[in-house]
């Protein structure tokens, strides 16, 4: 596996998206330094804006990445560019946001919300998914991405936001916590993966 340019500087997860593609870490030699995550510098050039058809390949590769290696997800095989394009629309349909993060031109983060659950009372409650770029982890691109997805939800007049975060997830965890997110629910052995079961956190934010 070729290394990641900054895998080593940034600390972070394995690095298979970087083995897909030639992008060098975007965020550069910004993170000489980096030792742990008390140092590590806030991301600021940061752009998160709705995402494009364009940035599907991109999506699908961060999201493959963390299907394939961790219990981020519940998720056994990776989805491909046109199941991913199609999820993306489903969200747009409903009129819900689906958000990238971008960095000195690439793709270092996504997120998007979905309706909690399909039965039509729900349809105020809103489920929050996200996915930073490995190299990018622990640099304040979740925080800007997550921030920018609630303001969206709560002008579009959506009561309250959820996040299932599977497994043990601190980064998930600290991250949800740091914007009002309060753990709401704890499902025991709720799904299997990598032959472990695992439980599922279920945190929640008010939106009005
Ligand atoms: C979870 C995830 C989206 C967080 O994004 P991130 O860019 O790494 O997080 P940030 O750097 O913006 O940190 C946000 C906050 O969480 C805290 N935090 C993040 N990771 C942490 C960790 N491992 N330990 C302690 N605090 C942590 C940060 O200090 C920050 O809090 P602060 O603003 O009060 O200082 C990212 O780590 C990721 O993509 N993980 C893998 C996929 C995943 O788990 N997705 C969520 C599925 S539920």
């Amino acid at each position: 596996m070729r290394a990641c340019p900054a895998l080593n500087k940034v600390g972070t997860c394995n690095p298979i998206h970087c083995e897909t593609t030639s992008d060098p870490s975007p965020l550069g030699s910004e993170l000489d330094t980096i030792g742990d995550r008390s140092v590590a510098p806030r991301v600021s050039k940061c752009l998160v804006r709705p995402s494009a058809s364009a940035d599907i390949p991109d999506i699908t590769a961060i999201y493959a990445n963390f299907v394939a290696t961790t219990t981020a997800t519940f998720e056994l095989v990776a989805p491909d560019a046109a199941e991913m394009l199609r999820r993306r629309q489903a969200v747009l349909d409903h009129g819900l946001p689906f958000l990238v993060a971008e960095l000195e031109g690439y793709i270092v983060g996504f997120c998007y919300a979905s309706q909690f659950r399909p039965r039509e009372g729900y349809r105020f409650t809103v489920e929050d998914s996200i996915y930073v770029r490995p190299d990018c982890i622990g640099h304040g691109v979740g925080k800007v991405l997550l921030a920018e997805l609630i303001a969206q939800c709560q002008a579009l007049g959506c009561h309250s936001m959820v996040a299932c975060i599977c497994g043990v997830n601190v980064s998930s965890v600290a991250l949800h916590a740091s914007l009002g997110f309060q753990q709401v629910g704890l499902l025991a052995e709720a799904g299997i993966k990598f032959g472990e079961w695992l439980r599922l956190l279920i945190m929640q934010r008010a939106l009005e």
